[in-house]
């Protein structure tokens, strides 16, 4: 029997990132007999009540959802009525959140940048409590990151290279969850994206900017193909699978000789990039894994 899939995405979201996302997982799902309806978000509602637990939409009930959003809410409903979502609610909600990701491969001793959360304000005062700066620079040493919990595409990432300027870092961002991290000066605008499907590493880039710290595309930098290394492979799957990812892309920053730190794990991870960079649609091996896991 051939299954009905849903794929998620975000309906709000400015851009056709999203959908261009989405439909090339519909693609390869129609590829291997299975249809998948792009469904955003929103169009789904999801309704409680003390004896219901339930969905609100048109659309049939799938036997599988790929689920590009962060709408963890609704993933985690489909996840109560019984449908499989990949990746699962709790991936997505832990590869958001880039403080919980840390802590979650530190605690599997994967390597990461040496690290320090600030610590929970909860609301923007007045006056503002700072924590030791001197503390923070002689653990870390400058310049350091300034990392936003909640980010993407680079925009939530900061360099600051004095105590000044780290200082008027933590008054902007208060109230915001953020940490401090080492800045791996070896990885200075460039890092590796490497695509992970199950216990799989399906394709790999390199990502250079030259005008940034940061090696987003989105901020200027340009990808190279790359075969990363036994060890760089090695670490991808170990950090996907701390996470319990089905499938995510992992950034690599680049250490001394042949190592390397893990520098986020994407759940949602969009997969252009690397199909025009390689020639790989990791579409293909999403899609194969998740018929595989549902068995047929
Ligand atoms: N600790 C670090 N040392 C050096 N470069 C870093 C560090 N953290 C992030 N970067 C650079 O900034 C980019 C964006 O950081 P990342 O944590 O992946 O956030 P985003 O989710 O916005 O991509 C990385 O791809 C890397 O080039
Ligand atoms: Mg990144």
């Amino acid at each position: 029997m051939s299954k009905i899939g849903w794929i998620i995405y975000n309906g709000n979201l400015p851009g056709n990132k999203f959908l261009d996302f989405a439909e090339m997982l519909q693609e390869a799902a129609e590829k291997h007999h299975s249809t998948a309806y792009i469904i955003k978000n929103n169009d789904v509602l999801v309704t409680l009540g003390s004896e219901r637990l339930d969905l609100l939409t048109e659309y049939e009930r799938p036997d599988y959802v790929i689920f590009t959003d962060k709408d963890i809410y609704l993933a985690r409903q489909l996840e109560q009525l019984g449908i499989p979502v990949f990746n699962s609610s709790q991936v997505i909600e832990t590869s958001d959140d880039k403080i919980a990701t840390y802590q979650v491969l530190a605690k599997h001793k994967l390597p990461i940048p040496k690290t320090i959360v600030a610590p929970k304000v909860f609301y923007n005062r007045e006056e503002k409590y700072l924590p030791n700066l001197e503390m923070i620079i002689s653990h870390l040493g400058l310049p350091l990151i300034v990392k936003e919990a909640f980010g993407s595409f680079g925009e939530q990432v900061h360099l600051v290279h004095s105590k000044e300027e780290l200082k008027n870092k933590i008054v902007e961002l208060y109230g915001k969850p953020f940490m401090f991290q080492e800045f791996i000066a070896t990885s200075k605008g460039m890092d590796i994206r490497i695509q992970v499907v199950g216990d799989q590493v399906v394709a790999a880039m390199k990502r250079i900017a030259t005008n940034d710290f940061r090696a987003n595309i989105t901020t200027g930098g340009v990808m190279e193909r790359y075969e990363p290394s036994e060890k760089a492979k090695e670490i991808a799957l170990a950090a996907s699978k701390s996470i319990g990812a089905d499938f995510c892309g992992i950034d690599l920053l680049f250490g001394e000789d042949d190592t390397y730190y893990v520098c986020e794990i994407n759940s949602n991870a969009h997969i252009r990039n690397l199909l025009d960079c390689t020639g790989i649609n990791a579409a293909d091996a999403m899609v194969e894994y998740i018929l595989n896991k549902l068995g047929g």
